[in-house]
């Protein structure tokens, strides 16, 4: 295992940031934490990658405890924090530079590496941008070649694409789903339920510092919700009207979409019917749906 954590806790203070949380990671598998704002993904991150101790329970990293042995991890990993945080003062080719050599890297070494991580993350020809002047998108992207300076084999990254646009989402989601190609491990918080989709093998999702259910996308979809969704523009007073009628119904509201769950498509012809005009589509079931049903809110806070 790469990662094996036992009844592990945070405190700050009087706030339980995570509670009681056990979880495996294996070698070159995506491990994704999703969970609202304020549910420990980056608590648990952290603790990971060896900056916040744990109040009690045990952490493994490559079988080495986090208290005992944070460098000898640290060298082993790389990280996409949460928060950006280059140096403002640098272009992007020092700040590559800067990390190589607190690996202790040979300068000639260094320098391959660091262009060929620039060319990776189509960054090859910013290398002597000062980073105030990269846009958001670059900067997570330099942030992703500096995690691969030293040629981890687990790889953290914490909300990697938040706030970024469709097409460097799909650039970052290309590159890591090739890292994983290549045996790297990655673990990944995120409020992205397409995104948790399309790159995790497994998933916790955590809320309120807590571990609520864990298993592959698929397995949480089959387990939680069944597999069709009507999916229905409704304000209170057309939700209610269509609850009226069909009280039996397995739904959910969020905001101003009433859901409405089957078994199949046909399920929902009765109810289409009576309300021809309502603004709907019908879709598979996703994660969405599961995070719905289990915390009780929508993902994206
Ligand atoms: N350094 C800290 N000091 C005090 N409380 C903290 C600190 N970091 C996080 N917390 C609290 O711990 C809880 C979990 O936070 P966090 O791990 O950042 O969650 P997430 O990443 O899921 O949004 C929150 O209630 C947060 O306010
Ligand atoms: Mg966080």
């Amino acid at each position: 295992m790469v990662v094996q954590a036992r009844s592990l806790h945070k405190r700050y203070g009087e706030v339980v940031a995570v509670e009681s949380l056990d979880f495996e990671v294996a070698r070159g598998r995506c491990y994704g934490f999703v969970g609202p704002n304020g549910a420990g993904k980056t608590t648990t991150m952290k603790m990971i990658y060896c900056i916040v101790r744990p109040t009690s329970g045990s952490l493994k990293v490559f079988s080495m405890d986090v208290i005992e042995s944070p460098r000898q991890i640290k060298a082993r990993l790389g990280v996409v924090p949460q928060e950006n945080n280059l140096d403002p003062d640098l272009t992007t080719w020092q700040n590559l530079m800067v990390y190589a050599r607190y690996f202790g890297m040979p300068r000639e070494a260094a320098r391959r590496r660091g262009r060929d991580l620039l060319d990776f993350m189509h960054l090859g020809d910013r290398a002597g941008t000062p980073v105030p002047s990269l846009s958001g998108g670059m900067k997570r992207r330099l942030i992703l070649a500096r995690a691969l300076i030293n040629d981890p084999e687990l790889i953290i990254l914490d909300e990697p694409t938040t706030g970024l646009d469709p097409q460097v989402r799909h650039l970052i989601w290309d590159r890591l789903l090739e890292l994983k190609e290549r045996g790297i491990t990655l673990l990944i918080t995120t409020h992205y339920m397409d995104e948790a989709q399309k790159l995790c093998d497994e998933i916790v999702i955590m809320d309120q510092s807590r571990r609520v259910d864990e298993g592959s996308p698929e397995e949480l979809i089959r387990k939680h919700v069944p597999p069709f969704v009507l999916e229905l523009r409704a304000d209170r007073a057309l939700a209610g009207e269509i609850l009226g009628r069909f009280p039996e119904v397995s739904h959910q509201e969020s905001g101003q979409n009433l859901y409405i769950y089957g078994g199949s498509p046909s399920d929902f012809d009765q109810m289409l019917a009576a309300w021809p005009q309502a603004d709907h589509i019908i879709r598979p079931a996703s994660l969405e749906d599961v995070f719905l049903k289990l915390t009780g809110r929508e993902i994206r806070l």
